[in-house]
């Protein structure tokens, strides 16, 4: 019984000395430390941010440049299945695309489906307005053109909008459909910390 129990509590040394031995040897690697869990439980803010998103995709002052074009069984086709824009697109206080400038939304967006008109928005709102000026908000989500109201999750950003999470509601406020300039209204709704 005797010889267990001291056999018990050798296995019990060697295997704290074993975690302790992996512990710190992960301190020692020096890449990874905890940080204050009170970081994540900071208050909340909730904003709603709206402005125009402005892809201007001709003339000399395009800011939606096509950089991969459709695949060739797409050309003559609605989808333009395979189509990436990158963008630097006007964000703007009203429809307007001379009205007040708030930001740019700069990223692509691809054209990812074969059958309709969907994209893949990949983007970042980087935002000039007193204390956003410098932060960003970055949207990744799926935008069916044809549907009167797209939702796009907020995935993060950056600045006051460290630890970002929402959604952004996309309509289309107005389309050219001889240039195929299009004016998009965003309803952006965001909690962060500061
Ligand atoms: C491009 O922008 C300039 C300056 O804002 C403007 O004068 C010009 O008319 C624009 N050109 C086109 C094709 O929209
Ligand atoms: C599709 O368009 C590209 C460039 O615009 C062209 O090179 C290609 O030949 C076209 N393919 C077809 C099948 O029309
Ligand atoms: C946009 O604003 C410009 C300059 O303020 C104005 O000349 C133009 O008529 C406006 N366009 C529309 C569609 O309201
Ligand atoms: C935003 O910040 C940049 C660089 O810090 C500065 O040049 C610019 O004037 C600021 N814009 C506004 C609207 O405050």
């Amino acid at each position: 019984m005797a010889t267990l129990i001291s056999q018990s509590i050798f296995f019990f040394i060697l295997l704290s000395f074993y975690t302790l031995t992996i512990i710190v040897a992960q301190d020692e690697t020096g890449f990874v430390s905890s940080i204050d869990p009170k970081l994540l439980r900071k208050k909340q803010h909730a904003s709603h941010f709206r402005f125009y998103w402005q892809d201007i995709v001709g003339g000399n002052n395009a800011t939606s440049i096509p950089i991969i074009p459709p695949l060739p069984k797409f050309n003559n086709s609605f989808s333009a299945f395979g189509l990436v824009r990158i963008i630097d697109n006007a964000l703007t206080v009203g429809p307007n695309l001379s009205s007040k400038l708030l930001g740019r939304a700069q990223g692509f967006y691809a054209s990812t489906s074969q059958t309709e008109l969907d994209f893949l928005m990949v983007m970042n709102f980087a935002l000039f307005e007193g204390k956003y000026n410098g932060s960003t908000i970055t949207i990744l989500g799926r935008n069916v053109a044809n549907n009167k109201v797209r939702e796009l999750p907020v995935i993060g950003g950056s600045g006051v909008f460290r630890f970002a999470k929402g959604y952004a509601e996309a309509s289309t406020y107005s389309f050219d459909p001889l240039s195929g300039d299009a004016t998009i209204e965003y309803n952006v709704y965001v909690s962060h910390q500061i």
